[in-house]
């Protein structure tokens, strides 16, 4: 399995984001847990100390040259997805809500070529708008809620460039029905606004893990056509 969930560990997020939704600050908890954690990744139930294996498989697969492209990784956590990417040639900015976590990365990682920043995907720098020719974003969209999955979309969307490729890792689920999070699946009407946003699909894969069946995850590959709608 991906993701820890031991269950005391299940039990602080749930109180954590709970206590955050209630404030209608739904970023407003991770900061909080990345220092509760104070430098355990253990108590960080997505950190794996590595890059997400389905994001390792696409670079394994598709064996991307960076030759000095931009890429951005979206809510970076401790930092392993963005620098696999500087291994393979990116200029790499990473950021994440938390200054927590952005100081954990500095840490693990001193001499890095990775910038990584402190920035809310809420209100993000109108400089980076169509400025990165590839967009991570792995399991960010489905650790929010969805009164500001649309928001969170149109951000993420805005980001890549003209020819540009977003890599999407998420939860799917197959029903419109509100799930009960976090973390809250993506649906096929919710992804379908990238599509709207200019991006186009050019590969979905689909994985289900055995020790956990019951929970699809996507790998979506979309690109941005020429012309920017
Ligand atoms: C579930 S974790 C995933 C981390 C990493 N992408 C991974 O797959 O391991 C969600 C991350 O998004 C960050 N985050 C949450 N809200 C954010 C926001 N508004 N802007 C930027 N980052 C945010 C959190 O601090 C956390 O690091």
């Amino acid at each position: 399995m991906f993701e820890k969930q031991p269950e005391g560990l299940r039990q602080k997020v749930k109180l954590l984001a709970t206590e955050a939704l209630n404030k209608s600050d739904p970023s407003g908890w991770f900061d909080r847990l990345y220092s509760q954690a104070n430098r355990d990744p253990d108590q960080v139930p997505w950190a794996r100390l590595k890059p997400h294996p389905y994001f390792q498989d696409w670079l394994n697969k598709n064996q991307p040259q960076g030759n000095h492209r931009s890429a951005l990784v979206i809510g970076c956590g401790l930092g392993d997805d963005a620098e696999a990417l500087a291994r393979v040639g990116f200029n790499v900015t990473a950021f994440d809500i938390s200054p927590t976590a952005i100081a954990w990365c500095q840490q693990r990682f001193p001499n890095s070529p990775v910038s990584y920043v402190v920035a809310d995907l809420f209100a993000l720098d109108p400089a980076w708008r169509h400025q990165f020719d590839l967009v991570l974003e792995c399991r960010n969209i489905q650790a929010l809620p969805l009164n500001v999955r649309s928001t969170v979309i149109d951000a993420i969307a805005a980001l890549v460039a003209i020819e540009g490729i977003l890599l999407l890792i998420t939860r799917f689920r197959q029903t419109e029905a509100e799930p009960d999070g976090p973390p809250w699946a993506l649906s096929n009407q919710e992804l379908a606004q990238f599509q709207d946003l200019g991006l186009e699909e050019v590969q979905r894969d689909s994985f289900i893990e055995a020790e956990n069946p019951s929970v699809q995850q996507l790998r979506i590959e979309y690109r941005r056509a020429r012309k920017v709608r």
